[in-house]
């Protein structure tokens, strides 16, 4: 199986026809894999590359100045800086309780923010004298990326023939965020070895994903008509590819008629040496405003098809999935994806 490739400049075409068109092939490869790339994203390539430019300048800050802004695990949405394999994805689906005292960690940290009037996870910064520009291009990159979620999402509903705004008069992207991870340089070895990854197999917890993967192409995609198994996505810097993912909220509003899409990060299947070469992603969480319900709306709940979900607000299940991937907080979280 292939991800389908769309040309998102039918979003802004003048065709009717155009736009029905990329409608249409967006729901198909998103129900159909749980995937979709897009070319001609409105997310201009000048401001992803910038916006790699900084978060590059950003890990390479010394600890004096990212310390200040450490991300507190604590809390039910990440800020700052997450410190390299604090966050533990292995958590998320590989967990099936047979393995006593896992240690399975990341290989990885990352960088988190969202609204820049979030005042309940208010965004923690790096001193601008550090790094200068940083807030102003992710605030940039923030808006980009959630105004195409939300045209993403009216495509979505008027292609399953429902009111354009059933899924964006509850996601204004209060709660999205963006997440940056940076990859450090890694032995062959110790990502062959099993006990440590650079992003374990898991669906996001949001209602779509965005993902810049970067120049070195790791993330891989579940081959649904293979469970378990796995396929690097195709990705060429040049060709702007950005990945679509529906994520758990979706899967949850739908009850079960979109799938989340399950994925990872692996170490490239083509290497020479023994060294796994550094990498950065950027990615953006289209989430639900936090007050919404995410249990299955009721246009998808029939006397045949009954709740496979349970309600609960969005802040709520953000909460409980994100304490999931913090080991000593994981007895707290008692929602999975499919509970
Ligand atoms: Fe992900």
């Amino acid at each position: 199986m292939t991800i389908p490739v769309l040309d998102a400049a039918a979003l802004k075409g003048e065709s009717p026809q155009q736009r029905d068109d990329f409608r249409s092939k967006l729901f198909e490869s998103l129900s159909t894999y749980g995937f979709v790339k897009l070319i001609n994203s409105p997310v201009q390539v000048p401001l992803v590359m910038e916006t790699f430019d900084q978060i590059k300048k950003f890990f390479k800050l010394p600890l004096a100045d990212k310390l200040p802004i450490v991300n507190d695990r604590t809390h039910s949405q990440q800020r700052g800086w997450c410190t390299p394999g604090e966050e533990k994805t292995w958590y998320l689906e590989s967990n099936n309780g047979t393995i006593k005292e896992p240690d399975f960690g990341d290989s990885k940290e990352s960088f988190d923010c969202g609204h820049p009037d979030d005042e309940l996870f208010p965004n923690k910064w790096p001193a601008a004298a550090a790094l200068s520009g940083y807030q102003e291009t992710m605030e940039r990159f923030f808006f980009s990326c959630g105004d195409l979620t939300l045209v993403l999402l009216e495509a979505i509903a008027l292609e399953m023939k429902l009111d354009a705004k059933i899924f964006t008069s509850r996601c204004t992207n209060e709660a999205s965020t963006i997440r940056i991870n940076h990859f450090p340089p890694v032995e062959k070895a110790v990502l062959d070895r099993g006990d440590v990854s650079r992003i374990w197999p898991h669906k996001d917890f949001g209602i779509i994903s965005l993902v810049f993967p970067g120049e070195v192409t790791e993330l891989e995609y579940e081959d649904r008509s293979n469970p378990g198994t796995f396929l690097p996505m195709p990705y060429e810097l040049d060709s702007r590819e950005v990945v679509v993912i529906v994520g758990e909220t979706m899967q949850r509003w739908t009850n079960g008629t979109m799938q989340a899409g399950l994925h990872r990060v692996n170490r490239p299947r083509e290497m020479h040496g023994d060294i796994v070469p550094e990498r950065w992603s950027l990615v953006y969480f289209n989430k639900a405003d936090r007050h919404v319900q995410v249990g299955p709306l009721k246009e998808f709940v029939t006397q045949e098809k009954k709740a496979m979900y349970e309600d609960l607000s969005a802040l709520e299940y953000q909460s409980l999935r994100n304490a999931t991937h913090y080991p000593e907080r994981v007895n707290e979280a008692k929602v999975g994806a499919a509970a």
